[in-house]
C-alpha cells in the first residue's frame, strides 16, 4: 500500500473513531453508572450499551488518550476555563489551548510539556516548540480552586475523584472524570459495585446529571461527564 493511501486510510479511521465516540456518548445518555472492565460493563444493564457499541464501532487504539479526550471535549463543549487535575505533562491542556480554551494543569509534580505528540488525524508527529507553555499550578488540587474554572477534568487522577466531585458540586461546575485505580479516596464501593459505578452514584446523589462515554484507548477508558 502506498504511503499516501495508508495516510488517507488512517485519517478516515480517526474520523470514524471520532464519530463513533459521539454515537457511543449519545447512546449512553441517561445511564448512571459504568464498569471498569468489559466483563463488569457487560453485567451492568446501564452500561452494556457502551461495550456493545464500542465493540461494534471502534477499532482499538493503544494510546493517544490525550488526543481522544481533546477530541471528545471539543466535540461536546464550548471553550471555557478548564482545569486538568492531575494533568501530568500538560498535553491535554496544550491541545485545548490551541482551540481557544483557557487551561490550567493542577498537579503537584512539576513537569514540562512533551517535546512532540502524534496528530492521529494527520498521522504525523507534531513538534511542540521548546518555548511553548501551559499554565500550571504545581500543587495538589484543593476544593476552592474549582471556583476559577468552568470544567474540571480528572483523567486517571489518583486520589482526586471524590474531592473533585465535591468541589464541582460546591461551586456549580461541570466535571469530566476518567477514573482509574482506587487510590487514597475517601469512598470505598460496597461489595459488587465497581469504582466507576460508585463514583457515578455518588455524583448522582450530589445532584449531577451523569453521562458516561467511552474513548478508544487501551486501559481505563470510560469517562463520566457530570453536569448540573
Ligand atoms: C496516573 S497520573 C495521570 C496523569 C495524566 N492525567 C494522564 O492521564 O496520563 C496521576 C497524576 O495525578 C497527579 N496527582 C497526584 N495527586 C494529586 C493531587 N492531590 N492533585 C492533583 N494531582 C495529583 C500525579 O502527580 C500524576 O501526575
Amino acid at each position: 500500500m502506498s504511503k499516501r493511501k495508508e495516510r488517507r486510510e488512517k485519517a478516515e479511521l480517526f474520523t470514524r473513531v471520532r464519530d463513533a465516540v459521539s454515537r457511543v456518548d449519545e447512546d449512553s445518555r441517561g445511564h448512571d453508572g459504568a464498569g471498569l472492565t468489559d466483563d463488569v460493563l457487560a453485567a451492568s444493564p446501564a452500561f452494556a450499551g457502551l461495550i456493545t457499541s464500542a465493540r461494534r464501532e471502534l477499532p482499538r487504539m493503544k494510546k493517544f488518550r490525550f488526543q481522544l479526550l481533546h477530541a471528545w471535549i471539543t466535540a461536546h463543549l464550548p471553550p471555557g476555563r478548564l482545569a486538568d487535575v492531575g494533568g501530568g505533562k500538560g498535553l491535554l491542556a496544550y491541545l485545548l489551548q490551541a482551540d481557544g480554551w483557557q487551561t490550567t494543569v493542577i498537579d503537584p509534580v512539576a513537569q514540562g510539556l512533551p517535546d512532540k505528540y502524534k496528530d492521529i488525524a494527520a498521522d504525523r508527529q507534531i513538534r511542540i516548540p521548546p518555548e511553548a507553555r501551559v499554565l500550571r499550578r504545581d500543587q495538589p488540587f484543593a476544593p476552592d480552586m474549582a471556583r476559577e474554572f468552568d470544567v474540571l477534568v480528572a483523567m486517571h487522577a489518583h486520589g482526586c475523584n471524590i474531592q473533585l466531585i465535591d468541589a464541582a458540586a460546591e461551586y456549580g461546575r461541570a466535571a469530566i472524570l476518567l477514573p482509574c485505580c482506587l487510590i487514597q479516596e475517601p469512598l470505598i464501593p460496597p461489595p459488587g459495585i465497581s469504582w466507576i459505578q460508585a463514583l457515578a452514584d455518588y455524583a448522582g446523589q450530589k445532584g449531577f446529571k451523569v453521562e458516561p462515554f467511552r474513548l478508544n484507548f487501551k486501559g481505563q477508558n470510560i469517562g463520566l461527564y457530570l453536569s448540573l
